[in-house]
């Protein structure tokens, strides 16, 4: 299949219809690929591609199942891509692409995207390190040379009730913000035993969550989102530096990989404003996903899906959740904006939010007080190279604060 792609030219765009293809057909792209195909009156799914077939044909078979979303769904076998380089195949057939793979690979399908002209959405985290982070930062520039939109799967910066509490802590109502404790405490996740016949990347890709060079670690993977809106609080500036603590207790056995289990991080700023980002996937403990945001005059509590509160002197309370859905929001705002021919562009944010969580992964993982410049500057690059089916692919080790390197 070949075709024109779709080129904003700065003016409104005609009603021509938008080609999409998912990348990574799991939960979050079967999602994301139903929010593109509410998110426009044309637009079709046309290419999908994952490593594994029957995790394409599960995702293709929901969507086809729905009776909504089953006229949109033009994927046929001569478009439907397995492989390591499946997503070259989808994103050379479409018009806008959904990268919803496990994160370590996201700044390489971003780059291919961007160098073929492709809009984007594009699921958090962005990296899984520096050279990764730096790799996603300038395909996030040259997106914006080349108008093409890139909408980025943070999706709190998304939701209503989130963006109303923002803007009123920005705009000054519990005064100015001085620290902000945000937490992502959860229980475990899945985890699917070795089989005979797996090859160690097959082992690791069905697993990919207990793999960094995969993952992130959670505190990437996950509290990303958290650090997120800890960012957002503080007006995106850059962190001076910042000393973290983690370790695993309950993920002792090797089908865990070489994550840990939590994570504490503090990081400072240069007016003094402090951030702390507690992050925990243990069993029995207690959980919690809130943001606390404490001003000068008032403090600000943004609890996941429960509500939002200002106390102090300008109290406000939010009454009941309202606007649309974030998750379709982010696809209404990117298909928009490829219609009005005016390139949304989330590189910037994105970008730096990721890196502050790789940040807090790698003082906790080396045990050593870091610098923005720091891990800005790392040389760090945890994607093993070649990768391939046979391939000998050792488990990584656990990282060991004190003893772990920085690189
Ligand atoms: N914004 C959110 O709230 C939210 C929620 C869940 C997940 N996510 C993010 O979405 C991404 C996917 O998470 P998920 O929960 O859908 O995981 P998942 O395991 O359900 O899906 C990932 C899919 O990608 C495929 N894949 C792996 N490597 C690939 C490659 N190189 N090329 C093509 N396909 C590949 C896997 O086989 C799998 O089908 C992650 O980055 C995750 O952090 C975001």
């Amino acid at each position: 299949m070949s075709q024109a792609p779709f080129i904003l030219t700065g003016k409104a765009e005609s009603a021509g219809t938008l080609k999409i293809g998912l990348v990574g057909c799991g939960g979050r792209g079967t999602g994301a690929a139903m929010q593109a195909l509410n998110a426009d009156p044309n637009v079709e799914l046309v290419a999908m591609g994952d490593v594994f077939d029957f995790r394409l044909k599960q995702a293709l078979d929901q969507l086809k199942g729905n009776e909504r979303f089953a006229p949109k769904v033009k994927v046929t076998p001569d478009t439907m891509f397995v492989g390591l380089d499946a997503y070259k195949k989808v994103i050379d057939n479409v018009d806008v692409v959904l990268l919803t793979t496990p994160p370590g690979f996201r700044p390489l399908h971003l780059e291919y995207a961007v160098e073929k002209g492709k809009h984007i959405f594009c699921e958090k985290p962005m990296a899984v390190d520096a050279t990764g982070y730096r790799q996603a930062l300038a395909a996030a520039h040259k997106a914006k040379e080349k108008n093409l939109s890139l909408v980025a799967g943070f999706c709190w910066r998304y939701g209503t009730p989130e963006r109303e509490i923002m803007n009123r802590v920005l705009g000054g109502q519990i005064g100015k913000v001085t620290a902000v404790y945000s937490t992502y405490n959860t229980g475990a996740l899945w985890c699917y035993p070795r089989q005979p016949e797996w090859s160690d990347l097959f082992y690791q890709m069905r697993n990919w969550y207990y793999f960094s060079w995969m993952s992130g670690d959670h505190i990437v993977e996950q509290a990303c989102h958290s650090v997120d809106k800890l960012s957002w609080a503080l007006g995106d500036q850059d962190p001076v530096s910042c000393l973290a603590h983690g370790g695993r207790q309950q993920r002792i056995e090797s089908k865990y990989g070489n994550i840990y289990d939590h994570f504490f991080v503090v990081y400072d700023f240069k007016g003094g404003e402090r951030g702390f980002l507690a992050c925990r996937q243990m069993e029995n403990c207690s959980g919690g996903n809130n943001d606390y945001i404490i001003g000068t005059k008032g403090y600000a509590k943004i609890q996941a899906f429960g509500g939002e509160e200002i106390t102090g002197e300008n109290p406000w309370k939010l009454e009941k959740r309202t606007g649309i859905d974030m998750y379709q929001q982010e696809h209404n705002e990117l298909f928009a904006s490829i219609r009005k021919g005016e390139a949304k562009n989330d590189g910037d944010w994105m970008m730096h939010s990721t890196l502050m969580a790789i940040m807090g992964r790698e003082s906790a993982y080396t045990g050593r007080r870091l610098t923005w410049d720091d891990i800005k500057n790392s040389q760090q690059k945890l994607m093993p190279e070649n990768l391939a089916w046979d391939m000998e692919l050792p488990e990584p080790p656990i990282p060991m604060p004190g003893r772990t390197e920085f690189i």
